[in-house]
């Protein structure tokens, strides 16, 4: 699916990556799923932010980070001085894989396949962009780009060099954040999210 790269922008070839990704049946959640999601943003940033995959209402809009995972990720980038514009943001997995439950859609982990068949858009999209940071978000986006023994809960803050950027950091997802029951450990979490996302705002220029 991946197509061969025409013109000098990085504009231009992220929107033919775009609608080539559009059509991708590189594995099977483009079935149920409504639509491709694809990366979103600045084709010239310098902080590209990386998630698991779009949920249920990126699925129907069609955009990244724009349910309620999406409203937590803009306070704090608001909060630590983060233009949304500024920035890239995109997903490991492009489609949205869900268990149908009544009337809603619950979110379902994408297995290990799933990741892969998807790496290559991840991975094209960065090569375009070529960021100086990248964060990702929680433990999928994690192990795609540190490898899959990289460990979320040890290693969460620190700063790793990767194929695609000088600096690679991961943090909590915010949807992890969210799905946190007890009040004090959720409001420590992010705070640490927070702390995170404000040394990339400081850092990576
Ligand atoms: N969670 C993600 O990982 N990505 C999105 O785009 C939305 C929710």
């Amino acid at each position: 699916y991946l197509p061969e790269l025409s013109g000098s922008s990085t504009d231009a070839k992220l929107k033919q990556l775009r609608r080539a990704a559009s059509v991708c049946e590189g594995c099977d959640l483009h079935g149920p799923a409504t639509q491709t999601v694809f990366g979103v943003g600045n084709p010239n940033a310098k902080l590209v932010l990386v998630g698991e995959q779009p949920g249920d209402q990126e699925d129907l809009l069609g955009s990244p980070f724009i349910g309620p995972a999406g409203q937590l990720l803009d306070e704090v980038l608001q909060s630590v001085g983060l233009d949304r514009e500024e920035l890239y943001i995109t997903n490991a997995v492009k489609h949205f894989k869900f268990k149908p439950t009544g009337k809603r859609r619950l979110h379902v982990k994408p297995a290990a396949r799933e990741v892969a068949a998807c790496r290559p858009w991840l991975e094209s999209e960065l090569d375009v962009i070529r960021p100086s940071m990248i964060v990702a978000l929680g433990a999928t986006a994690a192990k795609v780009l540190l490898g899959p023994a990289f460990r979320l809960l040890v290693e969460r803050g620190q700063v790793h060099r990767s194929d695609h950027a000088k600096w690679t950091m991961a943090t909590y997802h915010p949807s992890a954040i969210l799905r946190v029951p007890n009040e004090e450990t959720r409001q420590t979490m992010r705070e640490a999210f927070a702390k995170d996302l404000q040394f990339a705002a400081e850092h990576y220029r």
